[in-house]
């Protein structure tokens, strides 16, 4: 009898940042990315995501203490490999940690980690994050390379970077990117590592992508918030968790 593949669930991470961008820009108490954060769960995200920049552009130390004692689901803390940063993560203990590369002079993210190339202090960090229950995710690009040094590093997650993904401005270069992204997922997960997504991902190419890569978290910010300034955050997020869902109704009608 022919082996059917399980039932897939999908989480959704909803990354806060943009809110606390928006509450930057006069340096003021509101928009709380805390408060946004407590929104966000009540209407279905499983996961917060933030990233403690160095220069604290937008989330502060103090969202992040507030968000660890308030969010009851999983808190996933982006983070550049800095001595700061790394002995933050390690004082407050999210559950999970997304290493990623990280330029001043970026407006966001730009890539994917070089993990095979920062071997040696991935190997410093990951074991102390792991002996402190920290959940280790690396965000990558979905090459072989990239994938292979990992798993070597003994990293429990990837995150694979969905940004060229997202900006293919044809169906075939959006194909060609689903394409690699499907495969480093396959290769990921056969190495033994969880396998997520992010970045760049919007209401129209999420579900096509969740589809093929069946990532296990999904990392979404950028659009959400945008969406949320006109319909509201709570319709936002109720409305991607559908897709979510909807993805994870098909994984099960397959399996
Ligand atoms: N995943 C990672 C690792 C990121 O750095 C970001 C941006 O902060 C996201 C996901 C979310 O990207 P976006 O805001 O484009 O949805």
């Amino acid at each position: 009898m022919k082996k059917q593949p399980c039932a897939h669930i999908v989480k959704l991470g909803v990354n806060v940042d943009h809110v606390a961008t928006v509450r930057q820009a006069r340096r003021g108490a509101e928009p709380d990315p805390v408060a946004a954060a407590a929104i966000c769960l009540m209407n279905g995200a499983d996961i917060i995501t933030i990233h403690l920049r160095e220069d604290r552009r937008h989330i502060s130390d103090r969202d992040l203490r507030l968000m660890r004692q308030t969010v009851t689901a999983k808190l996933n803390l982006e983070m550049a490999m800095a001595e700061e940063i790394v002995a933050i993560a390690l004082e407050i203990r999210p559950q999970q940690v997304t290493i990623v590369p990280e330029k001043r002079e970026e407006v966001t993210t730009e890539g994917g980690l070089g993990a095979a190339s920062c071997r040696s202090r991935l190997l410093e960090i990951i074991p102390k994050m792991r002996a402190n229950g920290i959940r280790v995710s690396l965000f990558i690009d979905p090459e072989d390379e990239q994938i292979e040094a990992s798993r070597e590093v003994g990293a429990d997650c990837i995150e694979l970077h969905t940004g060229r993904y997202a900006n293919a401005r044809t169906e075939q270069d959006a194909e060609a990117e689903l394409a690699a992204l499907e495969k480093g997922a396959a290769l990921g997960r056969r190495l033994g590592l969880h396998v997520n997504a992010g970045h760049g991902l919007n209401y129209h190419n999420t579900l096509p992508l969740t589809l093929r890569v069946r990532p296990e978290e999904l990392h979404i910010g950028h659009s959400i918030i945008s969406r949320a300034i006109f319909a509201g955050l709570a319709a936002a997020v109720r409305d991607m968790k559908a897709l979510c869902d909807e993805a994870s109704r098909i994984f099960a009608a397959q399996a």
